[in-house]
């Protein structure tokens, strides 16, 4: 499958890195808005085309897909602009900033019979189905921690005065669709909708939020998650259940697992795979979908990007915080 890209930051050239590894996709044509910048890119990652105009790459033959790394709020005109091109889309997490550009892209997407689909490592990774396995084993869930704290670079140039565009409403930024979306992943792939949502935000003075405790409320048990972009935190996450908890680094990755069982208070390592295969992954299951039309499973992975977003809409709305395509 040929793809081009959107964005030239570190992101898309992990991406273009995975999909290499993955031997999946082929990277043909490179989209910046400077001409400079799209040359030095295309040269770096060895693409033929570059492309400065986005209708122009949209239209053309040399691509069958094309990896959406813009910032969050160009990722619906983006995704639409290709899917109407017959097109399938890759979109970087978050997909949309909110659910009404969710309904209306997939409505495009069908429409046209091409695929679109969020970019979001974890629960592509076999580490998801790793830890799914894990919380068979620890009974009843009782209660879950589940974070994604990380000070960004980007916070200094906002504390500068800058306004990078992950710290502002006008590029729907914040902490919890950036990296509280990690963890949100695993707490509705593991356990569905929650009853109820609470979101605890810290706002900054660009109306987004810096960090968060965002509480699901589930049949029996609460899932607390934070997230952080001012911050970092050190501890791992956990999934506690009546007769163990299972331990794992990273919502995004899910390594360095264990189980401590409650009897016994026995640690009990948990292989998982490496963390750097992560993304070739995801790129991989993507393809398989595509080329098998696997309704089932792209209905699943859409239904659980619906959810997601509408918990982070649900939460953005309790705390005021307002996007710029929104007012
Ligand atoms: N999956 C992951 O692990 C992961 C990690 C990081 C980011 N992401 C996601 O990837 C996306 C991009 O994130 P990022 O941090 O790379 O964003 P970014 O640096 O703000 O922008 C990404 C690209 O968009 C273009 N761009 C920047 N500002 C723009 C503007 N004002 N108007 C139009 N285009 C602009 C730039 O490309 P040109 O100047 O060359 O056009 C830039 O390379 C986000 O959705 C983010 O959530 C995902």
């Amino acid at each position: 499958m040929k793809f081009g890209t959107i964005g030239t930051s570190w992101i898309t050239s992990s991406f273009i890195d995975a999909s290499r590894k993955s031997n999946d996709f082929i990277l043909k044509a490179v989209y910046s808005r400077s001409e400079t910048r799209a040359k030095e890119f295309a040269e770096k990652q060895q693409a033929e085309h570059i492309y400065t105009n986005l209708e122009e790459m949209a239209k053309s033959d040399e691509i069958d897909c094309v990896y959406i790394a813009s910032p969050n709020s160009f990722h619906f005109n983006h995704a639409l602009l290709f899917l109407k091109h017959k097109k399938h889309v890759i979109c970087e997490k978050p997909i949309f900033s909110n659910t009404e550009e969710f309904r209306e892209a997939y409505r495009v997407a069908d429409e046209n019979e091409v695929f679109l689909f969020e970019a979001i490592r974890n629960i592509h990774s076999p580490n998801f189905k790793v830890l799914k396995n894990a919380i068979e084993r620890i009974g009843p869930i009782t209660s879950t921690i589940l974070h994604r704290n990380r000070y960004s670079s980007k916070f200094d140039e906002f504390l500068a005065g800058g306004r990078p565009n992950v710290f502002s409403a006008d590029f729907s930024g914040g902490a919890l669709t950036d990296m509280g979306i990690y963890p949100l992943y695993l707490s509705v792939g593991l356990f569905g909708k929650p009853k109820k949502v609470s979101y605890s935000a810290n706002l900054l003075e660009s109306g987004i939020d810096g960090s968060g405790t965002l509480i699901l409320s589930y049949d029996g048990f609460t899932s607390t998650i934070m997230c952080s972009k001012i911050s970092t935190s050190y501890i791992p996450c956990e999934i506690q259940g009546q007769n163990g908890t299972v331990v794992f680094n990273d919502a995004g990755a899910l390594v360095e697992m264990k189980l401590v069982d409650n009897s016994t208070n026995k640690v009990l390592p948990i292989e998982t795979y490496a963390t750097e295969d992560n993304m070739a992954f995801e790129i991989h299951n993507i393809k398989r979908i595509i080329l098998t039309k696997n309704e089932q499973e792209y209905k699943e992975l859409k239904e659980l990007s619906l959810l997601t977003l509408s918990i982070t809409e649900e939460a953005r709305r309790q705390n005021g915080i307002i996007y710029g395509c929104e007012r």
